[in-house]
């Protein structure tokens, strides 16, 4: 790691006093910010998810981080930990060096016509002074991410062709795609819990389309799997573009571009601890990696899945985890919100409604695990309140946002 530039005195206190008015004015500046940046650079809307941009949530991930480096800007290297997760982010989806001027130059623009003679020239300047500081720690720390992930025995940088050589139904909701390089060559291993971006250009779209998929089986077959849910249309929003073109469009044979596996929502492989993989909806996806890959790698361990559906239908990976449990040192308990009479009768099935604290406590045999766990917002938000609530300590829980990371403490 590069040494961390240091800034004066006088820019630190300046960007630190205006954290309060960033605060107030965060989602406005950079809401302003997108539309100063995009309109300069179309371009941009290649790697931006635009379904985030419509519905404010990167404006809210980015505000944080911009709040979170300014609060540290006198000690950047306590943000580290939370650069390093963005830089995965960035890594996957190929975010280079040269494009942290063109961000810089449209927040000080977005920031001075928000705050308008509020934002001095002074204020500009040190602005300008700590992004610059904050954008070198970033670069690094990607510069890091992306000669890790070329050196790795099969690795890649940016993105590399993949053949779908299977896809398969996994419920009424969820399909997996099996991808193979059209290379030939071998493809890297991943750490359970990782995920790729996948690249589309969709005929009729100006823009080509990312979004990430964790990777839903044990690393080392020679492939990667990865198992999508069609995010049909409702009353209050339209169908989600990739996840649906992915469904009805790529079929057998068909090429994706992948990039390499990223990600730092992983299973440590190291520890002996219990494990418990919690999971709503398709966040099963990780969680089954590291399920799988327990399987493989520490059989012996405890572990109990705990996996929360609305109903057998839309349920995925139902035989998976009950082979799983074949093996005593694995449990399985499926809970749905809506049983039909039919899932009444799985052999697995022992709770109706949402997952709570109570129910947990009755299968889980002790606090005293390692937890995982990835679903809808809300149901993660129930999630992290009950293991709070029942005192397991911050540094065993973990958990992956299936978009902009989000605060799970708040309502
Ligand atoms: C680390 C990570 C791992 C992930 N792993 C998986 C995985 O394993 N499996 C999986 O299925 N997904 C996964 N995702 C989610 C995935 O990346 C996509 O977000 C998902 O497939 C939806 O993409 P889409 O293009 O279909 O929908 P988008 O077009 O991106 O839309 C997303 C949602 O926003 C809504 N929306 C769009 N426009 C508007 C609007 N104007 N107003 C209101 N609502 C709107 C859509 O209806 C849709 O519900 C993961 C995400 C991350 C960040
Ligand atoms: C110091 C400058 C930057 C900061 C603080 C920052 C911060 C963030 C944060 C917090 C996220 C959300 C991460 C998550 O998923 O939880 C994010 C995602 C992203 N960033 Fe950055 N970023 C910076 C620079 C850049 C640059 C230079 C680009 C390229 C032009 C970029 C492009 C993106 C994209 C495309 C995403 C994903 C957006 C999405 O899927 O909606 N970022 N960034």
């Amino acid at each position: 790691m590069a040494a961390i530039t240091t800034l004066h005195p006088k820019t630190i206190e300046i960007v630190q006093s205006t954290v309060p008015v960033l605060e107030k004015h965060g989602e406005q500046i950079t809401k302003r910010f997108y539309e100063l940046m995009f309109s300069n650079h179309p371009e941009l809307l290649n790697v931006f998810n635009h379904a985030n941009q419509k519905q404010g949530r990167q404006q809210r991930a980015l505000a944080a981080a911009v709040y979170a480096a300014a609060r540290y800007i006198d000690r950047l290297d306590a943000i580290l930990p939370v650069v390093r997760q963005i830089g995965h982010k960035h890594r996957s989806l190929g975010i280079q060096p040269e494009q942290y001027p063109i961000v810089g130059k449209h927040l000080l623009l977005a920031i001075k016509d928000v705050l308008g003679d509020a934002a001095t020239d002074e204020v500009i300047a040190a602005w300008a002074e700590a992004y610059e500081a904050i954008a070198a720690v970033f670069i690094q720390v990607e510069k890091e991410l992306y000669e890790e992930a070329a050196a790795k025995p099969g690795g890649w940088r940016g993105f590399r062709r993949f053949v779908v050589a299977k896809k398969g139904k996994e419920s009424d909701v969820i399909t997996s795609f099996y991808l193979r390089p059209e290379d030939g060559g071998t493809i890297s291993d991943f750490l359970p819990g990782q995920y790729v971006s996948v690249k589309l250009s969709i005929p009729g779209e100006t823009y080509t389309h990312i979004r990430q998929y964790s990777l839903s089986d044990a690393p080392g077959k020679g492939y990667y799997r990865i198992s999508v849910k069609r995010e049909g249309a409702t009353a209050e929003k339209p169908a989600g573009i990739v996840s649906n073109y992915l469904h009805d469009h790529i079929q057998e044979g068909d090429v994706l571009e992948v990039s390499a596996p990223a990600g730092d929502f992983t299973l440590n492989l190291t520890k002996e601890t219990p494990v418990v993989l919690i999971s709503g909806g398709v966040g099963i996806t990780p969680l089954l990696s590291m399920a799988s890959t327990l399987a493989i790698r520490q059989p012996h361990r405890q572990t109990t899945f705990l996996q929360a559906a609305l109903n057998g239908r839309v349920q995925a990976f139902d035989q998976e985890l009950r082979t799983l449990a074949e093996n005593p040192a694995f449990s399985y308990y499926v809970c749905y919100e809506f049983p039909s009479d039919e899932d009444r009768k799985h052999p697995h099935f022992r709770k109706e409604g949402r997952i709570d604290l109570e129910w947990m406590q009755t299968v889980i045999p002790s606090k005293d695990a390692d937890f995982y766990f990835c679903g809808p917002v809300p149901f993660m938000k129930t999630v992290y309140r009950a293991l709070t609530q029942w005192g397991v300590p911050e540094e065993r829980i973990h958990y992956e946002f299936f978009g902009p990371a989000g605060d799970l403490t708040k309502d």
